[in-house]
C-alpha cells in the first residue's frame, strides 16, 4: 500500500491527512469518481476544488495538443487554488476522443462537440463509412512541491453502430475499447472500465510515480513516520 502505512502520533493525523490529498480541479464528476475508484485503494484522497462566481471554471486555451492545454490548465489551477500547501498535490486532466476518419476529429474539441452535436450525432456522421477507429486520450497533470508532472494515457477501440449503455459519461455509450467483449464502456461497471480506459493508464502511471517518489531517501513527501 502506498501511504498507508504512514504512522500518525496524536495531533499530527489533520495534517497527515492533508498530505495524502490531492486537490482535483474539475467540474466533471465522472473525471472525479474515476480518479477516487482508482486512487483511494493506495491511501490517496481525492478532493474535488469547488468553482464558485469567482471561478466558475477553467478557460482552457485553444491548441491541438492535449498536452499544452494540460499544461496551461495547471497552471491556471495552481494559481485559482492559491493556497495548496498542506496538500500533496494539484491535479487537472485534459482529455479528448480522436475518430480515424475525421483525422482526429473531435480531439481536443470533444466537450464542445459533445455539448452540441452529441453521441448520436457522431453516430450520424460515421452512417456508411467503414472505419470506424477511435481513440481517447488523456494527460493528467499535478503540480507536486512547485514542479509539474505529466501522465498520458491511451485507450483504442471503435465507434459503435448504436448507443448502448447507462454508466460512465461522455462518448461511454458509443466507445468499444479493443479489450473488454465487445461491450461499451457504458455498459461495463467504473472498476472494469478503468482496467482499459485512458484516464485508468495514466492515473496508473502517477500512482507508480508517486509510489517511487515515497519511497525515495531524498523524499520529504509524506514522511510523518
Ligand atoms: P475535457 O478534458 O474536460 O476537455 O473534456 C473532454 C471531453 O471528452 C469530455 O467533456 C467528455 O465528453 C469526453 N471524455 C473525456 N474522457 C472521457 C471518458 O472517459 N469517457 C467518455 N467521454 C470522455
Amino acid at each position: 500500500m502506498l501511504f498507508q502505512d504512514i504512522k500518525k502520533s496524536k495531533g499530527e493525523l489533520d495534517i497527515m491527512d492533508e498530505k495524502t490529498t490531492i486537490l482535483f480541479v474539475t467540474s466533471n464528476s465522472g473525471k472525479l469518481n474515476e480518479a477516487k475508484l482508482a486512487l483511494n485503494p493506495f491511501g490517496l484522497n481525492i478532493e474535488s476544488f469547488h468553482f464558485n462566481e469567482e471561478f466558475p471554471e477553467i478557460e482552457e486555451i485553444q491548441s491541438s495538443e492535449l498536452r499544452h492545454v494540460a499544461k496551461d490548465k495547471l497552471r491556471k489551477a495552481v494559481t485559482i487554488v492559491k493556497n495548496s500547501s498542506n496538500k500533496l498535490g494539484v491535479m487537472v486532466e485534459d482529455a479528448g476522443f480522436f475518430i480515424e476518419e475525421f483525422d482526429g476529429f473531435p480531439g481536443v474539441y470533444s466537450s464542445y462537440i459533445h455539448k452540441t452535436l452529441g453521441i448520436e450525432g457522431i453516430i450520424k456522421t460515421l452512417t456508411g463509412i467503414k472505419n470506424r477507429d477511435a481513440c481517447f486520450k488523456c494527460v493528467i497533470g499535478i503540480h507536486l512541491d512547485g514542479e509539474e508532472f505529466f501522465f498520458e494515457g491511451e485507450c483504442k477501440g471503435r465507434v459503435s453502430e448504436i448507443a448502448l449503455g447507462t454508466n460512465g459519461f461522455g462518448y461511454d455509450p458509443i466507445f468499444i475499447p479493443n479489450e473488454g467483449n465487445g461491450r461499451t464502456f457504458a455498459e461495463m461497471n467504473s472498476k472494469e472500465k478503468q482496467k482499459f480506459s485512458h484516464r485508468g493508464k495514466a492515473i496508473e502511471s502517477l500512482r507508480a510515480y508517486l509510489h517511487e517518489r515515497n519511497q525515495s531517501p531524498t523524499s520529504n513527501q509524506c514522511s510523518g513516520s
